[in-house]
């Protein structure tokens, strides 16, 4: 689907024209993938519109930079004021909000430091990313993911999605709406963008931060809500079969929202439909963040969006 524009879009501190926000094809991320950034949704409620987990995004945004040595001058709570600004400028929600900081133009060479470091923030509309409204058909990836030591998945930086981009085109060439990838180990670790959950004999299983996945704040919040719900929840090592065998399992991810799989390598997941568990916490998840619940964690940070319409395509 084509990125629709909005207006503005901030970039160390201003708002700028959303044709404006270029960079020089000498940039050092251009050529070695120096960038960190963060992928956040902005959700409309019947009272106004609240941004999910803006800190935790945030604070992870820093801790992604920390790894790569790349000093940003702003701090969580700065961060935060600069999103709200952005979307309450743009006037447009629900929307995805798309915070990235990177080498600019400095130096030739691979070592980063001496390129300055751009921070911008976008956010446009972006509705389903998984495809397939009965569940998601998914495929295990030939590709492995990031080995411990080289790229470290904790950090959500742009160089992994190369790895993701490899998952994904695979699966979508081959009729799959995305991939999963094993771990260096041949362990399940996770989709190209998104956390994995399986349910077997009432337990909720997810890979652990070992299995090379990235930190999921949507996967914190269910894993918070499953406990909530009464769900016992188990962080382990989970071989590919368990998907074969599972009565369910589903993707979570600020994209991918909280998306059902269907079947994996053409092997039903359960009876195929979504199962008691997922539809539990499915429900959960969207009643809260639609605002047909209390916001009882403060997951919400309120913008003021007046228009709910985008600007052009
Ligand atoms: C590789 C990968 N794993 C997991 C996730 C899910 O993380 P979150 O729920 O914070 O969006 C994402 C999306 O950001 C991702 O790109």
């Amino acid at each position: 689907m084509a990125l629709q524009t909005t207006t503005n879009i901030w970039h160390n501190g201003n708002l700028i024209p959303w044709d404006k926000a270029q960079i020089h094809v000498m940039s050092h991320v251009v050529h070695y993938g120096s960038s960190v950034f963060e992928g956040i949704r902005c959700y409309t409620q019947p009272n106004g519109s609240g941004v999910f987990r803006l800190q935790e995004h945030m604070a992870r945004l820093l801790d992604s930079a920390k790894i790569y040595r790349m000093p940003l001058p702003y701090t969580v709570d700065q961060l935060c004021s600069a999103v709200v600004d952005v979307v309450e400028a743009n006037g447009i929600a629900p929307c995805y909000i798309r915070p990235i900081a990177f080498r600019g133009y400095g130096e030739m060479g691979v070592n980063p430091l001496n390129s300055p470091v751009e921070v911008y923030i976008a956010n446009f509309p972006w509705g389903k990313y998984v495809p397939g409204n009965q569940g998601a058909d998914v495929c295990i990836s030939s590709w492995s993911r990031l080995a411990p030591n080289t790229m470290p998945s904790l950090a959500k930086a742009g160089a992994n999605y190369m790895n993701s981009q490899l998952i994904r085109m695979e699966a979508e060439v081959n009729g799959y709406s995305e991939g999963i990838a094993l771990d260096v180990n041949g362990y399940l670790s996770e989709g190209s963008g998104e956390n994995l959950f399986v349910v077997k004999g009432g337990i909720l299983y997810t890979t652990p931060l070992a299995n090379s996945v990235l930190s999921g704040i949507t996967r914190a919040s269910v894993i918070m809500l499953a406990k909530q719900l009464g769900i016992e929840v188990v962080e382990q090592a989970l071989p590919r079969e368990m998907l074969y065998i599972a009565d369910e399992a589903f993707f979570t991810g600020t994209a991918a929202e909280v998306t059902h799989l269907r079947s994996v390598d053409r092997i039903l997941v359960g009876d195929g439909t979504m199962g008691p568990i997922t539809s539990a916490l499915h429900e959960e998840f969207f009643a809260i963040v639609n605002g047909l619940k209390a916001d009882r964690h403060n997951w919400l940070t309120p913008v003021n969006v007046k228009v709910a319409e985008p600007v052009g395509v």
